[in-house]
């Protein structure tokens, strides 16, 4: 393992993955690392540690042949392309995708390791070689309560989501800040004068959010002062895609496709920047007392973060503000339902480029090369 193929590293998640691997001093094992582009192919990378190297071509079989390991964060579209192809050449190099193109494929593996290192560590002994990052509401749900779904103590769980902007793309969140600032402007005058009705000032921000100009291109409907209950698209059941892997991937990454445990809920769009938060309802398969489960819980990896069930507390800590930029995996609201003592309420927030994307493919990489 010397040759690193790095394709998509100039993106969100790929320039959250570098900045990662620069922190964790990452870089220092890899001999030779190799930064691909799908557009400026010849122009300089960035200097690594071993000075910068020209940029090569991201569809150049050849050249991506040379890699021992492949790392994308170029999107879907990207591995659609090229990864059938330079495996039907031949290709033996690890492939580790952000993107969802090929997590449910049977001879792929979704890497979360704090969760599912035994299932990794199955797999690269079955000499599989395509590792894909987990969507990020999955892997973040699973960092926060995995180890009870691991244990077999649920019988199912509920996951109504509160998905942040970044979701959807760093254009989105730039439209989101866009739709906040138009509001805003629409009422400035209003807003400067304490004694404004407000009733007016609700009045002018629903018809600037219901306007024509309202500048939502890329949501397509208001996110600032709304939210958009459907992420990604339809399935014939009735749920949405995002609702859809909520389950089927969490299964895989436990290795529990063959008896899995039902999940499902709403996955819900809000004007959050880049944290995704989610209301979860666990119904565990016996009464366990609620401190066990917070021992649980707060001993299942290094970054889960308990914050006490409390008012301050959990408004200070347990929140996108409160997380954003961190590892951390805030896990708070723990408490037994009144629905009866199986049932336990549990509201976690998690930063979705680091846990939710780039985290578990720089891990991934570090693992290969140790
Ligand atoms: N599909 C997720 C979302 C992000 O739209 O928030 C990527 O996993």
């Amino acid at each position: 393992m010397n040759r690193i193929g790095f394709v998509g590293w100039r993106g969100m998640v790929g320039s959250v993955l570098m900045e990662r691997m620069r922190a964790e001093d990452d870089f220092a094992h890899i001999s030779e690392p190799v930064f691909f582009s799908t557009s400026q192919q010849g122009e300089l990378g960035p200097d690594v540690g071993g000075g910068a190297q020209p940029l090569r071509d991201a569809r150049d079989l050849n050249a991506l042949a040379e890699m021992d390991a492949i790392v994308t964060c170029q999107g879907g579209e990207y591995t659609s392309e090229v990864f059938a192809p330079l495996r039907a050449r031949g290709w033996k190099g690890y492939w580790i995708d952000a993107a969802s193109t090929l997590r449910m494929a049977a001879d792929s593996t979704i890497v979360l390791d704090p969760v599912n290192r035994d299932v990794i560590e199955q797999a690269l002994a079955a000499g599989k070689r395509d590792f894909i990052g987990g969507n990020c509401t999955v892997s973040l749900m699973l960092m926060a309560v995995g180890d009870l779904l691991r244990r077999d103590l649920v019988d199912w769980v509920s996951a109504m989501t509160y998905q942040a902007a970044s979701g959807a793309g760093a254009r989105n969140m730039r439209e989101l800040l866009l739709q906040m600032g138009a509001l805003r402007d629409a009422v400035a005058d209003e807003l400067a004068d304490p004694y404004s009705a407000i009733l007016d000032i609700d009045r002018k921000v629903i018809e600037t959010m219901r306007g024509a100009d309202f500048p939502d291109q890329l949501f397509t409907v208001p996110l600032a002062g709304s939210l958009i209950p459907w992420i990604d698209k339809a399935l014939d059941n009735g749920q949405s895609r995002e609702e859809w892997k909520g389950s089927v991937e969490s299964n895989k990454i436990l290795g529990r496709e063959g008896n899995p445990i039902p999940i499902d809920g709403t996955c819900v769009r809000i004007g959050s920047m880049r944290c995704h938060s989610q209301g979860l309802t666990i119904k565990l398969k016996h009464d366990l007392p609620i401190d066990e489960v917070a021992d649980m819980l707060g001993g299942a990896n290094d970054w889960v973060r308990l914050v006490p069930n409390e008012r301050e507390r959990t408004i200070a800590e347990l929140s996108p503000t409160a997380v954003t930029g961190k590892l951390d995996i805030a896990v708070g609201r723990l408490r037994k339902m009144n629905l009866g003592p199986e049932y336990l309420s549990v509201f976690t927030v998690g930063d979705q480029l680091l846990w939710g994307a780039a985290e578990p493919l720089r891990r991934m990489l570090a693992l290969l090369l140790t």
